[in-house]
């Protein structure tokens, strides 16, 4: 088998024969030549770097190189740990404070209720006015604002508590915002233990999102919620983002109910305001999602539903997507009659599936990631499983279908443990196309998209992820947007502009001396 290259990818083949070394067996003469086709073919190893990029590319990876080394010799490696317990040296990581301030382009997977850090909902939206607190029988919590309160209780929750009156009768007030914090996140000292399976850890997951929903569907909190998401990943240097939301149910204080048109406007509003105040953010799409749990009566409506928005806000409304742990809902097979109905009514309505999150191989939720190909998806929400799947990946790579590879989501939810074994290292050793998001930073304790692109850069990268490879990335992800046309030209002049306020900094900020 090592002898035959009828098993190579069409590219692969191609490159090796532009370097004149597919008919023959190579020797190690050879070698040089080998390995500067597989530092070509890696992400971005086609750019050529500028001579202030390539003085850049020379401090970023002294420093890389060292915290590599270090890190391997104290036997603590962030990318090989648990993030919950790498995240304090990843903070003290120089290249993690460098990739703060690289302009990383656009945060292109994430989730309507974990894009912010929890600290906010926990002490600022449960300080609000009439918020109320019930606590489950599972020792979750559910919150609601109301002007008096209600008789009637949640189905297995305590009765409503004034969360100001509840506070004052506390010893420690700061004890107890912790343990809200702690329900609004995964985090937790030791995760082995905590979560013993991917049910387990999906089944928390999914508590937390209705406690944070339960907090962010009233009004108030809604809008300042998104609008500080939105700032957040701001000052972590994303210039434009694109979320799955579910969009629930919004209410007032008075009991008015909003339906998901106000939702959709709302969204819209706040990244006008938004951008009013930060011009120099590009803004944020929403992709219209559901659970894929419910059945093909449900899933028909739905899809209905958001042709009909996709066709009144096409300015804001990119698409629609299924949500959910995929290996619990069903697979995308099972509603091919309901996501075939925008195109026998000629109406386009892009995709843009989460498909192969998972571990499994040749399971029916496993045919995902073909699937969603086949249904003309825009880009391949995680596509962990894809390296099972040459044919899908094959057509990925030849139609530019790119994968949003989320690092820290998938060894949160346990699909894998180090980093460094991730099947994005492959694909990204073969310049396959994708790009880095979060998912849910909120719900993992990390924030905005630096976190994954450190993990990304220095573990599925390794040693051969260098400053062409971050370029790429954040090329990529302005690229393989939703944006118009229009829009990316502006997104790419905008991110030139500050890539190269960002080659200014790096290169004032270390003197190449001192390194
Ligand atoms: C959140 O609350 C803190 C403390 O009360 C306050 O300083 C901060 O401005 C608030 N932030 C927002 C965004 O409202
Ligand atoms: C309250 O709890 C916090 C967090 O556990 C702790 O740091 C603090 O010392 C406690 N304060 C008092 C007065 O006990
Ligand atoms: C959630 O909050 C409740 C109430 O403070 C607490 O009893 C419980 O331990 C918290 N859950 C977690 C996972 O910390
Ligand atoms: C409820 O409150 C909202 C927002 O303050 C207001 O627009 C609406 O008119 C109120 N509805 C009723 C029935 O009072
Ligand atoms: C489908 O789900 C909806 C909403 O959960 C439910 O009302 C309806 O009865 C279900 N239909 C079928 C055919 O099971
Ligand atoms: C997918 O796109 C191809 C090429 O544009 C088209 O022929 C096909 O009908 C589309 N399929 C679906 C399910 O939309
Ligand atoms: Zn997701």
């Amino acid at each position: 088998m090592a002898r035959s290259n009828a098993r190579s990818t069409p590219v692969l083949s191609i490159s090796l024969c532009f370097f004149a070394v597919c008919h023959m067996y190579p020797t190690p003469d050879d070698r040089d030549k080998l390995m500067k086709v597989e530092q070509f073919i890696f992400t971005g190893g086609n750019l050529l770097p500028t001579t202030k990029e390539i003085k850049v590319n020379d401090i970023l990876m002294k420093i890389k190189v060292k915290e590599v080394t270090e890190g391997t010799k104290a036997g603590k490696f962030p990318p090989a740990m648990h993030f919950f317990r790498a995240k304090d040296l990843i903070e003290q990581s120089t290249v993690f404070n460098i990739l703060r301030k690289l302009p990383k382009g656009a945060a292109l997977h994430l989730h309507d209720y974990a894009l912010l850090n929890v600290d906010w909902l926990v002490k600022n939206a449960t300080y609000l006015p009439n918020c109320y607190i019930c606590f489950t029988d599972a020792g979750g919590v559910r919150f609601h604002f109301f002007l008096n309160r209600p008789e009637k209780r949640l189905v297995m929750c305590s009765e409503w508590v004034l969360l100001e009156n509840y506070r004052r009768q506390l010893k420690n007030v700061t004890e107890f915002d912790n343990s809200l914090i702690r329900n609004l996140t995964l985090v937790t000292e030791k995760p082995e233990e905590a979560y013993r399976s991917q049910g387990m850890v999906w089944r928390r997951f999914e508590d937390l999102f209705q406690a944070a929903s339960s907090l962010i569907s009233y009004a108030l909190v809604f809008k300042t919620y998104f609008y500080e998401a939105l700032r957040e990943f701001y000052h972590d240097n994303v210039l434009y983002i694109e979320i799955r939301a579910l969009l629930l149910l919004v209410y007032e204080l008075n009991g008015t109910l909003h339906d998901k048109e106000w939702s959709i406007r709302a969204y819209q509003e706040v990244t006008r305001q938004f951008q009013h105040d930060y011009p120099d953010f590009m803004g944020a799409k929403v992709i219209f999602s559901t659970p894929r749990k419910y059945n093909n009566s449900f899933m028909k409506t739905t899809i209905n539903e958001a042709m009909m928005f996709q066709q009144k806000f096409p300015e804001i409304i990119a698409g629609f997507d299924m949500v959910g742990q995929e290996d619990a809902g069903h697979p995308l097979w099972y509603f091919k009659n309901e996501l075939l109905i925008p195109k026998e009514t000629g109406v386009n309505l892009p995709f843009f599936f989460h498909a192969g999150e998972t571990d499994w191989e040749g399971t029916s939720v496993d045919e995902n990631i073909l699937d969603a190909l086949l249904l003309n998806t825009s880009r391949i929400g995680h596509g962990y499983s894809i390296n099972k799947h040459p044919m899908a990946k094959w057509i990925s790579r030849k139609f530019n279908v790119p994968l949003e590879v989320c690092p820290i989501s998938n060894q949160v939810l346990m699909l894998i443990t180090d980093l460094r074994n991730h099947p994005a290292a492959n694909l990204m050793a073969e310049g396959h196309p994708l790009v880095i998001s979060s998912d849910d930073p909120a719900a993992f304790g990390a924030r905005g998209l630096s976190y994954d692109f450190y993990e990304a850069f220095m573990g599925i990268g390794g040693l051969k992820a260098e400053l062409t490879t971050l370029k790429q990335l954040a090329l990529n992800s302005i690229k393989y947007s939703a944006m118009s046309v229009e829009m990316k030209v502006e997104s790419i002049e905008l991110w030139l502009k500050k890539w190269d306020e960002f080659l200014d900094e790096v290169l004032n900020m270390f003197n190449r001396n001192e390194l």
